[in-house]
């Protein structure tokens, strides 16, 4: 069997979603010490639907997937939705990913999580549900 998925290396070679947003309501970034990688989330959200995500990760094919995937299942979807995604949901939809790569899908739940408090700290007004 290959290390990786079809889905994984499609997602590393043309990851969805790359970039800033130079006007974004929520930005989270998180790092692995263990492995130096590096991930930002940037996030656009209007009457508390994401409307756009976008990321720089600076990191393993894994990780970069992760993000890719992770963009894709936040986009369109509920603020409320997005605090709910799982790195198992981001490694599943990636049609999975080898046990030692598994804290890289971490990462990305970790920045989408962190992306979306910062959007909760400048934005008091928001309510959660
Ligand atoms: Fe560090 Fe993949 S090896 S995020």
């Amino acid at each position: 069997m290959a290390l990786y998925s079809e889905k994984v290396m499609d997602h590393f070679r043309n990851p969805r979603n790359v970039g800033v947003i130079e006007d974004a309501d929520g930005v989270g970034e998180v790092g692995n010490a263990k492995c130096g990688d590096i991930m930002k989330i940037y996030l656009k959200i209007e009457n508390g639907i994401v409307e756009d995500v976008k990321f720089e990760t600076f990191g393993c094919a894994s990780a970069v997937a992760s993000s890719s995937m992770a963009t894709e299942l936040i986009k369109g979807k509920p603020v409320s939705e997005a605090l709910k995604l799982t790195n198992q949901a981001v490694a599943e939809a990636l049609d999975g990913l080898p046990a030692y790569k598994m804290h890289c899908s971490v990462l990305a739940e970790e920045a989408i999580k962190n992306a979306l408090e910062d959007y909760y700290k400048k934005h008091p007004e928001a309510k959660r549900d």
